[in-house]
């Protein structure tokens, strides 16, 4: 029997598109290994959004290439494909596909012409979700990729470029993979996009539907008790989709809300065109429609031009806004973007200062709310046993992560009440 290997970089899109192809490998009659050596067919499964990411992949391509079988097939998928295009099989000549992030269901054909190169890194289409197979079973959280692609063009951002333009899938659709999801062992749907809330579908009908109707649709089946989406655009949080916050429970009460910058002058040479003030009030608006909510964002220091005096408005920020869970990066060039080219790109060592100080920043406010949640009682969902097998691994509300101790049938939602805290993690014990 045939033997796949496949590694996934970067992203929850990404995670996803590499189950979707695993799934649809299996269902060809071939079985997974994690073993390079030992495999018929590998695939790296990529992501391009800073440079490192793309050298990663460069460098466990070198890798594959000396441990592999003679014959094995060898390729990239996602956003390295997209990335380099022709190029990647000029730098690793053994390469024997390279599949774009939305062409990766065309990975078929080089099973059936092994000795072809095969070369397609085309956007434009949703296809892929539909005319690959289900996964047969679904894990408890699941992945439920809505939208693709974005239309904000942010000059550091390489997604548009990797992932095209924005599409919005059919709800029906969607909700057809929902309610799949749900029979088969989901008990948390997450929705996914690049801009998620941006989620836009126009039917035959003129009728146009939002993301608040696919979380009010999934909310309605008795099996799926906790509901999220990831990554928001600011602007784009619209009334309809606040308000849920207020209506539904199901929906959790944390938001991935990006800010990127706490500086007006970055934020435009970014080309994210809010104001502080109007991302303060739309986190105000949802704060009124679920007092608890709360915030993590993503942010990049040392874009080009940043003034000390810019970054210590990004520091600013954080303590006005609190956000409990955030990621951080320094700023990298990227091809096909504006802002690789722009003037006054900042030096790595001032970059990786900024950094560390953010970080700090950061990880003193989340240890402070993670410390403020011990005593509470938290309805939580189990992820499965941690690597001693000693513990179990559960997500809070807020998407915190709570290590129990390890009990005979740990139930999938547990209300568990919170005992210890500290930067990363919570500690607690199953009260019921
Ligand atoms: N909305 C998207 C975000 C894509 S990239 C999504 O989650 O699907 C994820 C994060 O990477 C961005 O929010 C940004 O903070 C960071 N990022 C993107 N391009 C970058 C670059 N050129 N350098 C550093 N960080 C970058
Ligand atoms: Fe990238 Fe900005 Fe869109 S970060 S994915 S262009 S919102």
């Amino acid at each position: 029997m045939k033997k796949f290997f496949i590694q996934t970089f970067g992203c929850q899109m990404n995670v996803y598109d590499g189950q979707r192809i695993a799934a649809m490998l299996k269902s060809r009659g071939l079985t997974e290994t994690h073993d390079v050596a030992d495999a018929d067919i590998i695939i790296l499964n990529t992501c391009a959004v800073r440079a490192k990411a793309t050298d990663k992949v460069f460098s466990a391509l070198g890798r594959i290439r000396r441990a592999k079988k003679a014959d094995a097939l060898f390729g990239i998928v996602g956003c390295v494909a997209r990335e380099s295009g022709a190029d990647a099989f000029r730098r690793i000549p053994e390469l024997n596909f390279v599949l774009g992030p939305q062409s990766y269901h065309k990975l078929p054909d080089i099973l059936e012409s092994p000795e072809t190169k095969l070369l397609n890194i085309d956007l434009g289409g949703l296809e892929k979700f539909d005319e690959m197979p289900q996964m047969e079973r679904s894990p408890a959280v699941a992945y439920i990729p809505i939208q693709e692609g974005c239309d904000h063009c942010c000059t550091y951002c390489i997604v548009p470029y990797t992932r095209g333009r924005e599409v919005s899938r059919n709800p029906l659709d969607v909700m057809r993979d929902v309610e799949h999801a749900a029979t088969t062992g989901a008990v948390e749907i997450c929705f996914l996009g690049q801009n998620v809330n941006g989620y836009k579908y126009t039917d035959k009908n003129g009728v146009t539907h939002r993301l608040s109707e696919l979380i009010a649709g999934a909310a309605k089946l008795d099996t799926v008790k906790r509901i999220r989406f990831t990554s928001s655009y600011p602007t784009e949080m619209t009334d309809d989709l606040i308000d849920m916050f207020r209506t539904e429970p199901k929906l959790l009460p944390f938001l991935n809300m990006p800010i990127q910058s706490g500086s007006p002058d970055v934020l435009r040479r970014m080309n994210r065109p809010y104001s502080l003030d109007l991302y303060i009030n739309i986190i105000d608006k949802l704060k009124a429609a679920r007092p608890d909510i709360q915030i993590s964002s993503d942010f990049i220091v040392g874009f080009p031009g940043e003034t000390d005096n810019d970054f210590a408005q990004t520091m600013d920020i954080t303590d006005k806004i609190k956000y409990i869970n955030s990621y951080s990066f320094k700023y990298s060039p990227r091809p096909h973007t504006a802002a690789a080219v722009m003037k006054d790109q900042i030096p790595e060592n001032i970059k990786a200062e900024r950094l560390a100080a953010l970080d700090a920043r950061l990880n003193e406010i989340q240890r402070e709310f993670n410390e403020s949640c011990v005593g509470r009682t938290l309805s939580c969902l189990c992820e499965g046993p941690d690597k001693t097998g000693r513990h179990m691994v559960y997500r809070t509300p807020y998407m915190q992560q709570c290590i129990v101790a390890t009990c005979d049938n740990a139930p999938t939602i547990a209300n568990i009440k919170i005992t210890a805290a500290n930067k990363a993690s919570l500690r607690g014990e199953i009260v019921d």
